[in-house]
């Protein structure tokens, strides 16, 4: 069985670094993996390839009735499937619209059947209206949604826009798309791991995973590659190792039951005026550690 799987964010957060990570840990841990880049600059992909960027989907269609479902995918890393949906200097910036027909196109070159992988993975960049996400659900079913957040004000209001987009599909499907976790990223200290677990919990959803803000990270996309691949003994690669393994337990796990409740406006900022003040007492004293968050 395939799982299809989506990774979303606001701008940033880490999206393509985990997509690239997580699915170099899972091809380790034996299972086949593709990866479908819907980034705008049309790079999710590169971390698999040595940092090159691949042909862009749409690009090698243009002109062309079709093309062969084997000039699509290009293999990266440990046989990685790889298709790149993005844009490309050669096209501009591509809409929402484009990014569903890059889908559409991948279902009508039968790539999912042909290959069988056990898990597809999409790294879907965030907007305030969740458009790419929008147009990535339209076409496939996603099992899981995973959201991918800095602890910062701005990366949880994009994965709250994504928890009442959720809402939203889920009202009208018979099947919902089901949440996996908020996955916090970059993260540097306990009062930052608590900061996006108690936004999770405030939202019905929980968090997955953990990965540390790390100069491994940036050193590995200096050399065009994973950390799995390059650092492959490194604690952020236990890290990425340890988050493949959840989310491969979450996307097998039952139904449960738990859909995300996004916050109201009014709540989002009341609750994180909470932590305003958790951060002032914090720095002026009054608390004297994290034990107090
Ligand atoms: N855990 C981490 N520690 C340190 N640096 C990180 C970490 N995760 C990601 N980065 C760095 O942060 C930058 C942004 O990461 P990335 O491109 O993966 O984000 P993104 O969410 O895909 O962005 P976009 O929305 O623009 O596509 C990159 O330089 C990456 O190396
Ligand atoms: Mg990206």
């Amino acid at each position: 069985m395939t799982h299809h799987i989506a990774l979303y964010g606001k701008g940033g957060v880490g999206k393509t670094t985990l997509a690239a990570n997580i699915s170099a840990a899972l091809v380790e841990a034996g299972f086949s993996v593709m990866l479908v880049g819907c980034d705008p600059d049309g790079a999710s992909c590169s971390l698999l390839h040595d940092g090159a960027a691949l042909p862009v989907l749409q690009d090698q269609i243009r002109g062309r009735e079709t093309i062969a479902a084997a000039t699509a995918v290009h293999a990266g890393y440990k046989g990685i499937t790889c298709v790149e949906l993005g844009s490309s200097p050669f096209t501009g910036l591509r809409s929402p619209g484009d990014l569903q027909r890059g889908v559409q196109e991948l279902k009508r070159l039968q790539l999912f059947e042909q290959l069988k992988p056990d898990y597809v993975l999409y790294d879907i960049p965030g907007d305030s209206a969740c458009s790419a996400l929008q147009a990535v659900v339209a076409e496939v079913d996603i099992v899981r949604l995973f959201v991918v957040a800095t602890a910062d004000y701005k990366a949880l209001q994009s994965a709250n826009d994504a928890f009442a987009l959720l809402e939203l599909l889920n009202g009208e499907r018979a099947e919902p798309i089901l949440m996996g976790g908020v996955i916090p990223n970059g993260i540097t200290s306990s009062f930052e791991e608590s900061f996006v677990s108690d936004f999770a919990f405030h939202a019905n959803a929980r968090t997955i995973g953990k990965v540390p803000r790390s100069l491994v990270v940036r050193q590995c996309e200096l050399y065009g590659k994973t950390v799995i691949e390059s650092r492959p003994l490194s604690n952020q690669s236990y890290y990425y190792r340890r988050l493949a393994n959840q989310i491969v337990d979450a996307s097998g796990a039952i139904y449960s039951g738990n859909l995300p409740q996004p916050m109201s406006a009014e709540r989002l900022r009341s609750w994180s005026r909470e932590w305003a003040d958790r951060i002032y007492a914090l720095e002026n004293g009054l608390v004297t550690d994290g034990a107090a968050i």
